[in-house]
């Protein structure tokens, strides 16, 4: 690896660092669970979900790369905290739609995103029938929160050219790209536990 891409990954990291630490996951959880804010855990947040685990949320932000600028999609945004932490990533210039199946936790993640001052997210309930939100893509990022049984193309026909994708299939986190209208999938060392991924008309 070249001094160039050393160091923006380091700085790629870092970025991470500053939004995980300057949005209080806190402020996205229901009040029973504020004293685990700062655990390591998944933590209940309702309707059957979770606040995902900090260290996995890092290493999924991390391998995302959202940079300034690009358009996101946070499928499965839940409280709203990663939503939130991908807005800080992309300012200045770019922007998040969070889309959630739960219509109690759609209104939870808008209640804490406006209390948390992000206006350049919203959150959208996810619509019957479709995986995403197809009617605002291309996105330079997708981040998935929820696991799939494999990678679904409607997700990956909403990546822009040069965009990136992450989610976790069977209980291991791909990172596919898109690039020249190639798609190129790799998996990521490590197993993760997350909520299933639902068929948006479940
Ligand atoms: C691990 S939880 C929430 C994580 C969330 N990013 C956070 O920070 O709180 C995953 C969420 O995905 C949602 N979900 C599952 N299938 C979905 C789908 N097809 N579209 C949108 N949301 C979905 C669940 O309702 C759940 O809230």
């Amino acid at each position: 690896m070249g001094p160039g891409r050393r160091l923006r990954r380091t700085s790629d990291a870092a970025r991470v660092i500053e939004a995980m630490t300057a949005v209080d996951r806190l402020g996205f959880l229901p009040p029973d669970q504020h004293r685990f804010a700062r655990a390591d855990l998944a933590l209940r947040i309702g309707s059957g979900a979770t606040c995902s685990q900090p260290s996995t949320v890092e290493r999924m932000l991390h391998l995302l790369g959202a940079r300034p600028g690009d358009r996101v999609l946070d499928v499965g945004s839940g409280s709203g905290w990663t939503t939130a932490l991908l807005a800080r990533l992309v300012a200045p210039g770019g922007w998040v739609v969070g889309v959630e199946i739960e219509p109690d936790l759609v209104e939870v993640g808008r209640a804490n995103l406006l209390a948390a001052g992000c206006s350049s997210a919203r959150l959208e309930q996810a619509v019957p029938g479709h995986v995403g939100r197809p009617e605002e893509a291309p996105y330079d990022r997708i981040l998935v929160s929820a696991e799939a049984r494999s990678t679904p193309s409607a997700l990956t026909d909403q990546l822009a050219d040069g965009g990136r994708l992450v989610i976790p299939v069977r209980g291991v986190l791909h990172v596919i790209d898109r690039a020249g209208g190639e798609l190129r999938d790799r998996s990521v060392a490590g197993t993760y536990q997350f909520v299933p991924l639902r068929a948006a008309d479940d």
